[in-house]
């Protein structure tokens, strides 16, 4: 099947929908290819909550210098200012479309702290936000006549002479590739958290946007700068949102200690999400950690804050490590969480290709930098997906349709049938992905140093290899899950050159990226951003940006 549209939207997460919602409004015919339904994409995980300086006591001058201070300097502050400065009247239309956020007694919206903010924020509907946010976001896009190919997996964006003009996906439930041709592409796809083991991120974070683009030219920027959460679950990995120790929950060693105190002595247990899952590795290094964890001690909070605020979070303990947090601290560790860097846009949501548009975890403005703020991510994903929804909208009406395409469609019809018909070598997808995803954690995580990265490296390049030759299970054509697997296995292979071979150039220590063997920030050569571009085979092409200043210059950084 062959279909045009004038905007095509791939990824119905926050930022996916609220870029189809607005080329919608703008007049576009637009669609999006997603494929899990829209309420299962990733931003459903999102608990803690979303930033905007609402208070009268607040300014979004105040929320972006934290902000910037947060990304270690590393974030272009014109986008800051853009993202800070629309922050509340986005948060407002969400509540207007019926997101209902907490109020206090008094009625109004009520706030709670969140890390690395100088004061408390963050809006949110108990600890299940994301979610509150995405179904309400999808009622909009059906109310807007938006097109969901739901359950659809893109394996390349369509070309036509340097620009984007559209994708081929594959129905899963009939196992047929399509042609779908547009004026336009939004990529919104989310990020790659499986590319790690442990991650909080859902398994179909798997990294398809950034190597969809990659792959169709656009350049990754700051892909480096990988987060780790500093409480995640015990064993599974599984977020314990930050909003605990927003409403006033202890981090303690094995010797009963609020440890923060050596690291953080300002912020405590709210400072940056970088210093604090350091601290706790550290903690753990020099054997103050409880079985490779720290504990989580909310029992002061008592059971009325714990169960009315932090719903979700208090259940997952009880199903998972039988903890009742009312009764017992939780162990914890830290764990890959969000990618700071992605497809390089500008602030509008453009990417250097003409016709393609990001927007999201898997975009880079940067407003996040080195290192992202809890609860500037929901942030993100509905100011610039509304920005690039209404940019993309607008080149539509200026750019004639596709015609082409016929022939990406035989390549990809055949590329897929190769797949299918590799005899079995023994070895599977899966085994390889939990050998990659573990090799990244130990060596691109959160301590990096240079013949680690080489290792990395020199490893990647063994996975590519197997993975060529590695048949997928399934032979079958309707819903083949096995073969989905196989695609996203190649999409995090190129995920994870970018990540390492971005953190062997980066020689300094900023924000999420800690190079041992370069453990200080040097603003005087890296106050730059790493771009890495494919182009053809072999080793992809470097360029930097200078960061954008607009008012923070660089200062020594604590909490
Ligand atoms: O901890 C959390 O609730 C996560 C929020 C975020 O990553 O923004």
């Amino acid at each position: 099947m062959i279909t045009d549209h004038d905007v095509l939207v791939l990824g119905a997460g926050l930022a996916g929908m609220r870029a189809a919602l607005e080329a919608a409004r703008a007049g576009a015919d637009v669609a999006i290819v997603t494929k899990v339904h829209p309420i299962r994409s990733h931003s459903s995980a999102a608990q803690g909550g979303i930033n905007a300086a609402i208070a009268e006591t607040d300014s979004w001058e105040s929320h972006a210098f934290d902000t910037v201070k947060g990304s270690d300097y590393l974030a272009d502050q014109d986008a800051v200012e853009a993202m800070t400065q629309e922050a509340p009247r986005d948060i407002i239309e969400f509540e207007h479309m019926g997101v209902i956020f907490f109020r206090g007694p008094d009625g109004k919206l009520g706030t709670r702290a969140f890390g690395g903010a100088s004061q408390a924020r963050t809006y949110f509907v108990g600890d299940i936000t994301g979610q509150a946010l995405l179904v309400t976001l999808y009622d909009q896009i059906l109310k807007a006549g938006v097109k969901v190919y739901e359950e659809w997996f893109a394996t390349a964006l369509h070309m036509e002479e340097g620009a984007c003009r559209g994708l081929v996906a594959l129905e899963m439930v009939t196992g047929e590739l399509h042609l779908l041709r547009s004026k336009a592409v939004i990529v919104g796809a989310g990020g790659l958290g499986r590319l790690y083991e442990p991650s909080t991120n859902a398994l179909i974070c798997t990294g398809d946007g950034y190597a969809l683009a990659y792959r169709a030219g656009a350049p990754l920027m700051d892909m480096e700068m990988v987060q780790y959460h500093p409480t995640t679950l015990a064993g599974s990995g599984f977020l314990m949102t930050e909003a605990a120790r927003g409403e006033g929950a202890y981090l303690l060693n094995s010797l009963n200690e609020r440890f923060m105190k050596r690291y953080a002595p300002n912020k405590m247990e709210l400072a940056a999400r970088d210093v604090t899952s350091r601290a706790e590795a550290t903690e753990i290094g020099e054997g103050r950690g409880i079985d490779g964890n720290v504990l989580l001690d909310l029992r002061h909070l008592g059971p009325d804050v714990i169960l009315k605020k932090l719903p979700q979070i208090h259940e997952m303990a009880l199903d998972y490590l039988g903890i009742d947090m009312v009764k017992e601290p939780v162990p914890v560790r830290p764990g890959m969480h969000y990618q700071m860097g992605g497809i390089k846009t500008d602030v509008e949501g453009a990417t250097p290709v003409p016709g393609l548009y990001a927007a999201g975890e898997v975009a880079c403005v940067s407003v996040h930098g080195g290192n992202r703020l809890g609860a500037n991510s929901l942030l993100d994903t509905i100011v610039f997906g509304r920005r690039s929804g209404k940019v993309a909208a607008e080149y539509a009406k200026n750019t004639p349709a596709s015609t082409g395409g016929e022939a990406l469609l035989r390549n990809e019809q055949e590329r897929l049938r190769e797949l299918l018909a590799r005899p079995y070598t023994g070895e599977t997808n899966a085994g390889l992905r939990l050998e990659l995803a573990t090799m990244m954690d130990e060596l691109v995580g959160l301590y990096r140093v240079e013949a680690g990265l080489r290792e990395a490296l020199d490893k990647l390049d063994g996975f590519r290899q197997r993975y060529e030759t590695i048949a997928v299970g399934d032979k079958g054509r309707i819903f083949n899950q096995a073969l989905t697997f196989s695609l996203e296995l190649g999409h995090m292979l190129d995920c994870g050159e970018t990540i390492i071979r971005s953190a062997l150039i980066r020689t300094e220590s900023r924000g999420a990226h800690t190079r041992s063997d370069f453990p200080e920030r040097n603003d005087k050569e890296w106050l730059k951003h790493i771009l890495l571009a494919r182009r053809g085979e072999g080793e992809p092409e470097l360029s930097y940006l200078p960061v954008t200043i607009t008012r923070w210059q660089p200062e020594v950084r604590t909490y």
